[in-house]
């Protein structure tokens, strides 16, 4: 159990609910040995009734009536504190897993760019669901029967030794056999389960593709193929779960043929010792109760140790993910960027998990205020130059100076704060446009809002919605085309106001009157700041103060539009292309 050991922190934290949760169940368990011992006194008056020549049947009446009230009572009470054993109990095992899930969380938005290529969403979202549930089973039922089971054991079986021991051995000795077969059963339970959860993943993964590529599927008339391959996921799916259910259909048959067995026992036992006269007959009532009340807590024993190698399991999973260091770590300058220059000093970068050397020796200084444009054919390194910006990685060699000081030196939240990054691919989230712009200033008003739609050339087409800014975007919402994509971005980077602004080819997919009047709001709107603009076409950065080319992740050419246009090279020959 040396995963687990990560939660005692959990234990500690909620001890007081734990322990009065104990206290509980112990106070529950002796409640609820009135009943045996009150059915066994009552069966022994009946004998003594029958045996004495007397026959005093009003006195015989008020013993029982008595016990039969005491038996309610008591009943009642082991039943309310039952009740607040699971509130305790389960309540903390709740609270855990939501203080476990909220640390997860947390510490997934520490990691950085390379945890999340190298692992899948689905992985991401089941250790922090499906891992965490399982470690509550932990914290709860198995918790709780544990404490339950020990505290019954305890007072029920030093109970049955005083009364009876050799008939207790005897009652007592299929026991083992029960726990050992649930706890079989369990595990197979679990692994059954387990790979049914897994093909209902896959099923459930397979149709949420086939729907979102649906257009592709009818244009390419796949609907049979797909079809067909869903068939296969959903036969598969069926297997598993009637083989679950033949297993799941042993556990009650067996259950209650043990206990049925340590009945016949102790009735065989007992009833020999009551013929030789060694017992009572309300001590044979009271052992059967007995009998009843210890077969489930027994039977737990074996499906709570299943319980526990899952959570084991389960933790060390989520101790994998949060063992995980950011590669990129947090620096300690605080003070906000004032002059940001950028400066690349001899800056390689080899992407760790595919090997590619995507930078080669790179230098150049921007300074405050001025625009890069950087150009160079695909898969040349232009997106990961911005990214070594804006500290999505580290580079392997050389330095990233930014306001003249080396950028991992500075806290990462001072370093993102000064920057206004639209990425190649950008993500809108599926909410309001107003929020979507909103992301980059969280306190922005309406009329902010407007006029970075307006500088981003794109307040026109939203004024076109039915709904405008209120206007619900993604899977239940209204789809927009890349371009407006792309503007609503530069307008959420817009409206951060940032020192240092980041364009990755967000000017693709606008026609050529919108660029230019997207980058004449550029330019003025970065007067004092520093501005980076990665395009494929020439028109958008031959405004620029600097250009650099990039080719196979080396810098094979820089200056400005009219020095470049006149050099043989790449830039001339797309220039030429493009006119
Ligand atoms: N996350 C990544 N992991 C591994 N390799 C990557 C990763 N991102 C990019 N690469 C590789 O690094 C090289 C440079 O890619 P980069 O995205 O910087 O090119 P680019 O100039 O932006 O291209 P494009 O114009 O097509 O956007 C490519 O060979 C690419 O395959
Ligand atoms: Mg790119």
């Amino acid at each position: 159990m040396k995963a687990l050991q990560y939660l005692n922190k959990f234990l500690f934290v909620y001890r007081w609910k734990l322990i009065i949760g104990i206290v509980i169940t112990v106070i529950a368990r002796i409640f609820s040995l009135f009943t045996p011992r009150l059915v066994g006194n009552s069966m022994n008056a009946i004998e003594a009734y029958f045996k004495s020549p007397e026959k005093d049947i009003e006195s015989l009446k008020h013993v029982l009536l008595l016990n039969i009230l005491i038996i309610v009572g008591a009943s009642l009470v082991s039943g309310f504190l039952t009740f607040l054993m699971r509130q305790t109990i389960i309540n903390v095992s709740r609270f855990i897993e939501y203080d476990l899930k909220n640390e997860i969380y947390a510490h997934y938005q520490v990691l950085c760019s390379r945890f999340y290529k190298r692992n899948r969403t689905g992985d991401l979202m089941s250790r922090i669901s499906e891992d965490v549930s399982k470690v509550r089973m932990y914290f709860g039922p198995a918790l709780m029967y544990s404490i339950n089971t020990l505290a019954l054991f305890v007072i029920v079986i030093s109970l049955m030794v005083s009364i009876a021991p050799t008939l207790t051995a005897y009652t007592l000795l299929p026991l083992p056999f029960l726990s050992v077969i649930i706890y079989k059963l369990s595990q197979a339970i679990n692994r059954r389960s387990t790979v049914v959860q897994e093909t209902l993943a896959k099923l459930s993964s397979f149709s949420q593709e086939a729907f979102s590529g649906i257009g592709i599927i009818k244009s390419y008339n796949l609907q049979p193929v797909v079809g067909e391959k869903f068939g296969a996921l959903a036969l598969e799916s069926k297997n598993q779960n009637v083989a679950l259910a033949k297993v799941q259909a042993w556990f009650f048959p067996l259950m209650i043929l043990l206990i049925g067995c340590s009945n016949l026992l102790v009735i065989y036992v007992g009833g020999s010792q009551y013929i030789a006269g060694k017992i009572d007959i309300g001590v044979l009532a009271e052992f059967i109760i007995y009998v009843n009340m210890l077969t489930w807590p027994v039977a737990t024993v074996g499906w709570v140790t299943s319980i526990v190698q899952q959570a084991e399991a389960s933790q060390e999973r989520i101790n994998t993910f949060l063992q995980q260091k950011s590669s990129i770590e947090n620096g300690s300058i605080t003070t906000p960027i004032s002059s940001p220059s950028i400066c690349f000093d001899q800056v390689s970068f080899t992407y760790p998990d595919t090997g590619i050397t995507a930078l080669k020796d790179i230098s150049f200084t921007l300074l405050p205020g001025e625009t890069l444009g950087i150009v160079g054919k695909t898969g040349a390194g232009k997106s990961t130059l911005l990214e070594l910006i804006a500290r999505q990685y580290d580079p392997d060699q050389g330095q990233v100076q930014i306001g003249a000081i080396d950028a991992k030196k500075y806290d990462l939240n001072t370093l993102r704060n000064s920057m206004g990054y639209v990425p190649q691919n950008p993500f809108l989230f599926s909410e309001t446009i107003e929020d979507n712009i909103r992301f980059g200033h969280h306190d922005a008003t309406k009329k902010e809002i407007i006029n970075a739609a307006e500088q981003a050339v794109v307040a026109h087409n939203i004024a076109g919605f039915h709904d405008g800014y209120q206007t619900l975007l993604g899977e239940r919402g209204v789809t927009l085309s890349g371009g407006q994509i792309q503007r609503i971005s530069i307008a959420r980077a817009f409206i951060k106001n940032p020192l240092i602004l980041l364009l990755d080819d967000c000017l693709s997919a606008v026609d050529a009157d919108t660029e230019e009047q997207i980058l004449k709001n550029i330019n003025s709107f970065s007067a004092n700041k520093t501005t980076c603009i990665v395009s494929h076409r020439i028109s958008s950065v031959k405004q620029a103060d600097k250009i650099i080319v990039l080719s196979e992740g080396q810098l094979v050419q820089q200056g400005t539009h009219e020095i470049l246009i006149q050099e043989k090279g790449i830039y001339q020959e797309l220039a030429q292309m493009q006119a």
